[in-house]
């Protein structure tokens, strides 16, 4: 047995890790990857990012995030798709523009409207709007949020309501952030942003999950009791929650046996809350081995993050993690 068909037997929908296509010529990455009973779910790491997307105004790009899509097919894995309104990966065409509250409008919509159709039949869920919040709790300054308020987030899912209706998979639509396990401001923010989509039904708007992208740190983790509860304050709202990102990083490296052994603690932690909470549905790891993770690029110094090494060795928290799947 592998972590998603544990997961699944204890409950869960998936258990599964992000991929991108320069993964994909690497003989022993997939043959992790394409493990089905350790991956029941893949993420495309940045293929289906806005600057990739549309990289020029009415120009729509595939490629990348088709071929992953195509890995999910052939794998028989569910695809978590990522990500339509964010503020980072933008291209210029949409930050380099003066927009006024209806260009933009329309911008989001045809993006939105485009991708999501483009992908139709293949997504089980949709991050629809990213990190719309700064840690302080109030909205992330952006080309959205300067232009139209608070108003592009329930915008956004109404669109994606939209152009989703007649998917015969349905996606779940998603509001995904980090830190929100963290800070008590931010975990209020997006409590709010879930109240406000809510509260925007009659345009059409409609939010099904909170993702909680789960970039941590070891020593640093939430205990399991205070991670439950935070999810527990999103399902309260009626909304299902997944952790769309795990990895859990060593502040400083080269890491000790003692400090292997806190990260699968740290592991154990989290994937522990998602067993504790009926509606946390599934979790996916920002990559599963240090080969591809994006953690040293953008913190050096710092990594060693996942649960495979970048040889593909299975370390300590790999093991603890399975064992808790064993045993729930
Ligand atoms: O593809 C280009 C390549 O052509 C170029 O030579 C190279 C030079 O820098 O850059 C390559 O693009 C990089 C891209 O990853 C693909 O590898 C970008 O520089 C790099 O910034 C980008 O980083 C991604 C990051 O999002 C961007 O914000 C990471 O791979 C990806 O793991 C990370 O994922 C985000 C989630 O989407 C949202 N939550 C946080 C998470 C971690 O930052």
């Amino acid at each position: 047995p592998g972590l998603h068909s544990l997961f699944v037997a204890a409950g869960k929908q998936y258990f599964g890790t992000a991929t991108e296509t320069n993964n994909f010529n690497d003989a022993p990455y997939l043959a992790i990857l394409n493990d089905p009973n350790e991956f029941g779910q893949i993420t495309p790491e940045n293929s289906q990012k806005w600057e990739i997307t549309q990289p020029r105004q009415g120009q729509f790009v595939f490629n990348n995030s088709d071929m992953v899509a195509a890995k999910a097919k052939t794998n028989k894995q569910i695809l978590r798709c990522h990500t339509l309104t964010w503020h980072s990966q933008l291209p210029s065409f949409v930050t380099a523009t003066s927009w006024t509250p209806s260009t933009l409008r329309a911008v989001l919509q045809t993006h939105l409207t485009n991708v999501i159709t483009h992908f139709r039949g293949a997504c089980s869920h949709w991050d629809v709007v990213n990190e719309a919040l700064a840690e302080t709790g109030e909205y992330r300054p952006s080309v959205f949020f300067n232009v139209l308020g608070e108003s592009y987030i329930p915008l956004s899912f109404s669109i994606a309501a939209s152009a989703s209706a007649n998917d015969p998979i349905k996606p779940k639509l998603y509001y995904n952030d980090y830190n929100t396990e963290l800070f008590p401001q931010k975990t209020e923010g997006a409590l709010r942003i879930v109240k406000l989509i809510q509260s925007s039904a009659a345009s059409g708007a409609r939010i099904d999950g909170v993702g909680f992208q789960s970039h941590l740190t070891v020593g640093k983790t939430p205990s399991q009791a205070a991670l439950a509860s935070t999810y527990q304050s999103f399902t309260a709202l009626g909304v299902e929650v997944a952790l769309t990102e795990l990895d859990i990083a060593h502040p400083s490296l080269p890491a000790t046996d003692a400090d292997r052994e806190q990260q699968a603690k740290d592991y154990v932690a989290v994937v522990g809350a998602c067993l504790a909470v009926d509606k946390c549905v599934g979790v996916t790891l920002w990559q599963f081995t240090d080969k591809y993770s994006w953690i040293p690029g953008i913190f050096p110094g710092t990594g060693d993050a996942c649960l495979w090494t970048a040889d593909y060795k299975k370390k300590p928290a790999y093991f603890a993690v399975r064992q808790l799947l064993e045993s729930a």
